[in-house]
């Protein structure tokens, strides 16, 4: 058996945690590996939205095994509220969640120098989700993190004390307000769950699984657009969200890789700051933003719209070796007469497909073509084949320009809106 793997292809926020809940049936363990509670991960079923955050999106399944990998990092106090959440919910986290000791922790001042920095860029902020992430991934590449492990040992409480003395030190340099007082009896309260839970060497175990045939699905989270190495840097996450962060998050070899789901939504959209070449900033992006409810899981932020970007898809495709794409949202597209897709660039002068280096600094203008649009409604559709024709022709048309399937089209925020399509031979 090998690891299969479904990422999202855009900017966040595609549907991941939707189509992983509506695979997990076919697996046997689900695991995240990468990113933090950055993320929101949206599931809908029994009229029920439910909104995860750090935990797989694979925990709703009775008898599946969840694992939250060493890639992540975890905010005790977010995660708490998230078990609480579910166990309201009837689902008990504590029979089917595993943690890797090896994950690195958000301690309240990771968050309160997340915000100092964003405040100290001004206009040039990344738009961050304010959850304490870059500064938790760089405690862990300078080597001075916490990690979950640590919390089984005596001494964790001064470990974690000699961190915060240092973040003191940097958040008077950005002469920072702030009451750590008022936030530690929460952190603390969230270590103490974490260790009513089971702590793995979750590398060990994954790989066992893999030996013993059972099948593993790693649920990514952010997008490849947001990816540190590979992203509009600055204005990206702080992990690599590709799949070979699956890698090195879960600590699979590459030859364990099978499948890689690539996700991506009918259009773009994107939340905090940095380059969108699609982006529009007239009625149209409204029209996408307010059909397709496009505002954060996490923050509650307006999403940006705007057109789908065949480069950047195309570019992600490449990074992750994506095996078949999912597209998302399509019934968001409905009732528009025609619709646009960026086929290349207008970069310097030139007329370009790939993705520039300099994306940030430098004006890149989408040429479009355009395709006609469909009107009917397809949030009752259950079948891939009744699918109207103009939709048929744009997901034929995506398809030849990456030369990947499309096997499941989504078609509204339900598990049962979810379509799947014959894969050729
Ligand atoms: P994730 O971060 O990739 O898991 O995605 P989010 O949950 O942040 O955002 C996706 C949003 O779109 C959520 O509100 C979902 O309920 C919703 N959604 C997912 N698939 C569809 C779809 O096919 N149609 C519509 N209309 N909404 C969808
Ligand atoms: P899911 O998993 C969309 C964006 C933030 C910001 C940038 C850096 O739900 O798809 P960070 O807090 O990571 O330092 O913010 O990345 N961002 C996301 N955008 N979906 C996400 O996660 C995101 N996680 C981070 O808006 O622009
Ligand atoms: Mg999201």
């Amino acid at each position: 058996m090998k690891a299969d793997v479904l990422l999202g292809l855009q900017w966040g926020d595609e549907g991941k945690g939707k189509v992983v809940d509506v695979l997990t049936p076919r697996y046997d363990v689900i695991a995240r590996f990468q990113g933090g509670p950055n993320a929101g991960h949206t599931l809908e079923f029994e009229g029920v939205k439910h909104v995860l955050h750090t935990i797989p999106s694979g925990i709703f399944h009775a008898g599946k095994v969840n694992v939250i990998g060493n890639g992540v990092v975890i905010d005790p106090v977010v995660f708490k509220k998230e078990v609480d959440a579910l166990l309201q919910r009837g689902v008990d986290v504590k029979k089917n969640l595993y943690i890797s000791r090896k994950a690195h922790l958000i301690i309240p001042t990771h968050r309160l120098l997340d915000a100092a920095s964003e405040a100290a860029k001004g206009q040039a902020k990344i738009g961050s989700t304010l959850k304490g992430i870059g500064p938790a991934y760089m405690d862990k590449t300078g080597r001075n993190g916490l990690r979950v492990g640590d919390i089984e040992h005596a001494s964790f409480k001064s470990m974690y004390e000699t961190l915060v003395a240092k973040h003191k030190e940097l958040l008077g340099h950005y002469k920072y307000q702030y009451n750590l007082a008022e936030l530690e009896p929460a952190f603390f309260e969230g270590i103490s769950l974490l260790l009513e839970l089971p702590l793995i060497d979750s590398e060990y175990e994954l790989n066992r699984y893999i030996d013993s045939g059972k099948a593993i699905l790693a649920e990514g989270a952010q997008g490849s657009l947001l990816d540190v190495d590979f992203g509009s840097y600055p204005f990206v996450t702080s992990s690599h969200t590709i799949t070979a962060g699956t890698c090195i998050g879960l600590g699979l070899a590459p030859g364990r890789i099978g499948e890689v789901y690539g996700i991506f939504k009918a259009y773009c959209t994107r939340v905090g700051s940095g380059p969108f070449p699609t982006e529009l900033h007239d009625q149209t992006g409204e029209d996408l933003r307010k059909k397709g409810h496009e505002f954060g899981a996490t923050t509650g932020r307006p999403r940006r719209c705007g057109w789908l970007d065949l480069p950047a898809l195309k570019y992600a495709i490449m990074l992750n070796g994506v095996t078949q794409l999912i597209m998302m949202k399509s019934d968001v597209l409905s009732g528009f007469r025609t619709i646009k897709v960026c086929t290349q660039y207008k970069y310097r002068g030139q007329v370009i497909d790939h993705v520039p280096y300099d994306v940030v600094n430098e004006n890149i203008e989408p040429v479009y073509e355009e395709l006609q649009g469909w009107d009917e409604d397809l949030m009752q559709v259950r079948d891939a084949e009744q699918l109207p024709v103009a939709l048929l022709r744009y997901i034929d048309y995506i398809e030849q320009a990456t030369g990947l399937p499309i096997t499941i089209v989504s078609v509204g925020p339900d598990r049962k809106q979810t379509l799947m399509r014959k894969v050729p031979a």
